[in-house]
């Protein structure tokens, strides 16, 4: 199932691990995973890492939240090796398993999990409406789906701005507005719904992102991509910017529970 053309190449892959340390390919570190599992607990639970990405996440909730089983899945075959390798690393295979597979109905048996998480990964999918359904499909009763992920203010024509910053993260991202995701997690039946802005954490700290690129951190970040691709992603976060001041990107982390 290998891709001919993924989006996170070892190059991107290496890239955002400049950025946002080893094994993370969005923001926010420890911290941020933190915050997003504040009351929910995992341990000897059953979860699953939706978009594990190069698998440091996915790890973690094994290792620091103390997770039974995780099973990371991801639609692209270099960011699934570099997770299964980690995971090889840190002797966590008997609990941990990465599987790539197609983008669409996730390939387990109904009830099987007890958390169902992602880390902005669900940008990538469309269908918000389809997704929360399958994860209500795939819960136990009384089970959470707990994620952080980037959305868009509003559901209408994105501002110039928008589409610009969209454009140029070229990513195939189909953001959402919080209205949707919240009516798409009660369609599906979740309660207990909790949706959280994250905006102006993520500014801040998008804030810091471009200055390491245009300072200190150039040079770093240059031997990874080479010095036009790091101008490419400079353009990008001066883009990115414009958009979180405004609001209409607004990052969130939300959460909703099967009744029991
Ligand atoms: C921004 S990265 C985040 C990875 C990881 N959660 C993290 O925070 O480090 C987004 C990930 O979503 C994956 N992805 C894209 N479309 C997907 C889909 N339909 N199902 C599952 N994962 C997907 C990408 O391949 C990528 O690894």
């Amino acid at each position: 199932m290998a891709d001919t053309n993924p989006h996170y190449d070892p190059t991107f892959i290496a890239f955002l691990e400049e950025m946002w340390g080893t094994g993370y390919l969005s923001p926010g570190g420890p911290e941020e995973i933190q915050r997003l599992l504040d009351g929910i607990s995992l341990a000897g639970k059953t979860v699953l890492d939706i978009g594990c990405g190069s698998g440091g996440i996915t790890l973690s909730l094994a290792r620091d939240y103390g997770a039974g089983r995780v099973i990371g899945i991801d639609v692209e075959e270099p960011v699934c090796a570099t997770a299964r390798q980690r995971v090889a690393d840190a002797g966590l295979a008997d609990r941990v398993e990465i599987r790539q597979v197609a983008p669409g109905s996730i390939p387990l048996p109904d009830g099987l999990l007890d958390i169902v998480f992602s880390k902005d990964s669900i940008v990538h999918i469309p269908d918000k409406e389809s997704l929360a359904q399958d994860a209500f499909r795939l819960l136990a009763p009384g089970g959470w789906f707990v994620a952080s992920d980037w959305l868009i203010a509003h559901d209408g024509e994105p501002s110039p701005e928008m589409a610009d910053y969209i454009r140029r993260e070229d990513l195939d991202f189909g953001m959402a507005s919080p209205t949707r995701y919240c009516r798409a997690l009660e369609a599906a039946g979740f309660v207990d719904i909790i949706l959280s802005n994250r905006n102006r954490w993520y500014l801040g700290v998008a804030q810091q992102e471009l200055a390491r690129m245009q300072g200190v951190d150039r040079p770093r970040f240059e031997a990874v991509m080479g010095g036009e691709a790091v101008e490419e992603q400079i353009a990008l976060w001066q883009a990115m910017l414009i958009v979180l001041e405004s609001g209409e990107h607004c990052p969130h982390h939300f959460r909703g529970r099967k009744p029991a």
